[in-house]
């Protein structure tokens, strides 16, 4: 069965990576949620998806100039003003585990250090999976390749996934040389051939934003490991419908 996973929580229908978008997820039975993270000046990991709060928050500058205590203060309700989201705050990774300790969704974290070089990032993020004990349940993907590697020489048991987002050549072996168990594609990167065959090769397929019914119907059909959207509550009717 295609697996849902929410991408930064339930982003098309509530305020993207926070924990109302979380609850929504949960809500509308996502098998899983996306995430990105990012460092605080105060070296605390939080969920955030661009290096600074500009475009998320009523703040501004740079998430690496804030401690975790200042970063909380902002409203996180982008592209959602109304009194239902106002309350809205970036959340720590830790406060996402809390909440993931109480059901059982598949939490993939992207980092977000393709820009930043974020130093400690991958060892905070390995050192809260140990202390959750959630190395099962955890994918941690990069468009930094370098990055996830080191997480897997960190802790072999968590699953990492490269993302990419052109036209990777046989990206099955190109995962296995990672130690990857999966690979995270840009939609438009993947034909069907190269699902089929990098699962044939063992290799999962997790392809990235999927939020037109189509788009999910080829994906659905194809029996793809996963989607990732924006738009769970749509994919999980689908997929419902297609139940029979
Ligand atoms: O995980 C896939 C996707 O989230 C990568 O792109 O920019 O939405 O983080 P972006
Ligand atoms: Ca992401």
């Amino acid at each position: 069965m295609t697996l849902i996973f929410a991408h930064r929580g339930s982003a098309g229908t509530h305020p993207e990576n926070t924990m109302e978008a979380f609850y929504e997820a949960e809500r509308v039975k996502a098998d899983g949620i996306e995430l990105d993270v990012q460092l605080t000046k105060d070296g605390e990991i939080v969920v955030i998806h661009d290096e600074t709060v500009n475009r998320t928050t009523n703040g501004k500058g740079f998430v690496k100039d804030y401690s975790l205590k200042e970063i909380q203060k902002l409203q996180a309700n982008y592209k959602f003003k109304n009194k239902l989201f106002k309350k809205n705050r970036v959340p720590s990774l830790r406060e996402v585990f809390l909440w993931l300790k109480g059901n059982n969704i598949i939490c993939n974290i992207e980092l977000k250090n393709s820009i930043m070089d974020y130093q400690g990032l991958e060892e905070k993020v390995i050192g809260l999976i140990r202390e959750f004990g959630f190395e099962d349940r955890i994918i941690i993907s990069s468009f930094n390749h370098y990055s996830i590697v080191a997480c897997y020489r960190l802790e072999p048991a968590v699953e990492i996934a490269p993302l990419y987002s052109s036209g990777l050549f046989m990206p099955w072996i190109y995962a296995q040389s990672l130690r990857a168990k999966a690979i995270h594609p840009n939609l438009k990167a993947v034909k069907d051939e190269i699902i089929i065959e990098s699962m044939n090769n063992g290799i999962c397929v997790r392809p990235y934003t999927v939020n037109k019914v189509e788009q999910m119907e080829r994906l659905l059909n194809l029996g793809c490991t996963a989607i990732v959207t924006d738009y769970p509550e749509k994919a999980w009717k689908l997929r419902e419908s297609k139940k029979g």
